[in-house]
């Protein structure tokens, strides 16, 4: 008996760390700009730009995203960041203080640089990119693992599932940020988790339209992906990857469901039930929104 139950014990164990992703695995990506030129230590644009990153730095951790603008041209720099729309002061802050950190590192003495991290980005220019929507530069990365089981209803499924969440990001947030999530996606697959989110300054149709660009871009068939810019990104996971209770609820049958037709087509009453953990801040007050796909 002893070792039967030490070996289901070890397979446990196994799942479990088969699961559940790794939280130490810091995500960084950037882009240093090719045609911007560079920058020479202890320049006039060195001091702007250090200048501007402790703005952005400590001005920005509370409401999550700021813009500044420090010197004169040709020596002016820009910069912008925004913390993802789940993080509180303290987490936003680490990140940019972090962003800060490898920005310099990475794109060492760039005139024009952006880097993204799991919670963050940041982006500075000589470019005076504040006065525009621009999202570029925009990076999409993809889960390394493909869809290998029911891909078209996988594939349809995170479709519906970004453009509801994008939908609500833009038009029924002030913050420009949702998450969502689909149930009983697929067998092998059962929970799909999205987020969108644009700059908090955008109008509704700007945020949409930015929005519906890094859709276009998204990698398809993978197990996860993200697009990212400068003012708006859109990712999902078959993980859950953000805080929070998410507002779009994209409900369904499973498709191999043992049940009967009529009852696999009729809605499922537990979602509609208000979740335990109630959504935080004035934003989440809302039920979630609950859609049913086939
Ligand atoms: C800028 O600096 C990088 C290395 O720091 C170098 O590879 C690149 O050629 C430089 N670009 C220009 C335009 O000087
Ligand atoms: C920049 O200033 C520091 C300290 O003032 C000095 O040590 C360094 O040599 C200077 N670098 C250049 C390239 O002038
Ligand atoms: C932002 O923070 C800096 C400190 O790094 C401060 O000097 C500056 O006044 C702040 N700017 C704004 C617009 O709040
Ligand atoms: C901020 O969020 C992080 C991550 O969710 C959490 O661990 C931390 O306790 C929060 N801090 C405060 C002060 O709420
Ligand atoms: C906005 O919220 C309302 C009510 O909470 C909901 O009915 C509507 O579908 C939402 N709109 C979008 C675009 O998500
Ligand atoms: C998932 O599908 C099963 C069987 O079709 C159903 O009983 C269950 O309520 C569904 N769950 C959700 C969250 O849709
Ligand atoms: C449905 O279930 C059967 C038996 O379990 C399996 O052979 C088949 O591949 C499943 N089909 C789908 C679409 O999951
Ligand atoms: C499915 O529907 C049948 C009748 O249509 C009912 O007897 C049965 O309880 C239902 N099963 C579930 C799980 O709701």
């Amino acid at each position: 008996m002893f070792p039967s139950i030490s070996s289901t014990r070890f397979l446990l164990l196994y799942l479990v760390l088969l699961f559940v992703p790794s939280p130490t695995v810091a995500f960084t990506w950037q882009v240093c700009s090719t045609s911007a030129g560079n920058f020479t230590a202890n320049s006039t644009y060195e001091s702007n730009l250090n200048l501007l990153l402790s703005s952005l730095v400590s001005n920005g951790s509370v409401p999550g995203f700021f813009t500044d603008t420090v010197g004169r041209i040709p020596n002016q720099v820009q910069g912008l960041v925004l913390c993802r729309g789940d993080t509180n002061a303290t987490t936003c802050g680490s990140c940019l203080n972090n962003a800060k950190l490898e920005i310099l590192r990475l794109c060492a003495y760039n005139k024009d640089a952006v880097v993204w991290d799991e919670e963050c980005l940041l982006r500075f220019s000589n470019r005076q990119f504040l006065s525009t929507l621009d999202n570029d530069p925009t990076a999409a990365l993809a889960n390394l693992n493909q869809v290998n089981y029911e891909a078209d209803r996988f594939n349809k499924v995170v479709n519906e599932l970004l453009d509801s969440t994008a939908d609500w990001a833009a038009y029924n947030s002030t913050k420009r940020y949702a998450t969502g999530q689909a149930f009983n996606v697929t067998q092998a697959v059962p929970n799909i988790y999205g987020l969108a989110q644009c700059t908090p300054d955008m109008s509704t149709s700007d945020c949409r339209q930015c929005l519906k660009g890094v859709l276009q871009g998204l990698p398809q068939g993978r197990m996860g992906a993200r697009n990212q810019g400068v003012r708006c990104n859109i990712r999902f996971e078959v993980t859950r990857f953000y805080e929070g209770t998410p507002i779009i609820w994209l409900l369904s049958p499973l498709t191999n469901a043992t049940t009967p037709a009529e009852n696999a087509t009729a809605p499922p009453s537990a979602p509609t039930a208000h979740p335990a953990v109630g959504p935080t801040g004035k934003e989440g007050k809302d039920a979630p929104l609950a859609q049913l796909i086939n």
